[in-house]
């Protein structure tokens, strides 16, 4: 299966979006991975929907969308109708997983979990056959540019392992310190798509990068 990239907007310069996301898809980024952060469910405040509408009618990349936000029950519509390809919200902030990632997949859009660091796999397990894709957080969600913090590995490992023992096909997604220095190692543990912020934003040529990033994950 080819390995894809999912560059997040979340580090890139917002008064000039469209810019940056004529420079995603010429460089060759898979999705566009959009952090939605409500200011309570993490201390960051950053968009929602009108932006991804936006998203949507310049562009046919895929729209990642990551929500961070309390409750997503309560406004989820809102990002499916905006224009949503991925929606993935956080078993931290709902008591209703289940009939979510259903009502998602039931709008024609791919449905996710994520976990925080502290949350183990065996929380999630249950809802993997309604996952599209898992995502695992490898720092604490609501910034950018943190490092990659290692207890996400045994993760990876034990999600890989799940996917064989209960015959699933959901993609296994990394997010969080991502970078040219260790996007190979995640790869090899079995990762299958990588979001990447201010690694790709930061760098000097933000397209060389994604490329190089391409030829890591795709070896
Ligand atoms: C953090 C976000 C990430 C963030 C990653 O809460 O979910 O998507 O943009 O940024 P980097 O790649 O800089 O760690
Ligand atoms: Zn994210």
């Amino acid at each position: 299966m080819k390995k894809l990239l999912a560059p997040s907007i979340l580090s890139s310069d917002f008064m000039n979006l469209e810019s940056e996301i004529r420079m995603l898809e010429k460089a060759g980024a898979d999705w566009v991975h959009c952090d939605v952060m409500d200011g309570h469910f993490v201390p960051n405040l950053t968009f929602g929907p009108p932006i991804i509408k936006q998203l949507r009618k310049i562009t046919d990349l895929p729209l990642d969308v990551h929500l961070m936000i309390t409750n997503p029950e309560e406004t989820l519509n809102q990002y499916i109708d905006a224009g949503a390809d991925w929606l993935s919200f956080h078993i931290e902030a709902t008591k209703h997983s289940k009939a979510l990632l259903r009502y998602i997949q039931g709008k024609n859009v791919k449905s996710g979990i994520v976990i925080k660091p502290k949350t183990p796999v065996n929380a999630i397990r249950d809802l993997l056959p309604d996952c599209d894709y898992v995502l695992i957080m490898s720092v604490e969600p609501g910034f950018g540019g943190q490092s990659y913090m290692d207890s996400a590995n045994d993760k990876i490992t034990r999600l890989v392992e799940l996917k064989k023992e209960l015959k699933l096909n959901f993609l296994i997604q990394i997010d969080g310190g991502i970078g040219l220095d260790n996007i190979e190692a995640v790869s090899k543990m079995g990762a299958e798509v990588f979001v990447a912020g201010s690694a790709v934003f930061g760098a000097k040529n933000s397209v060389k990068t994604i490329q190089e990033m391409k030829k890591k994950i795709n070896i």
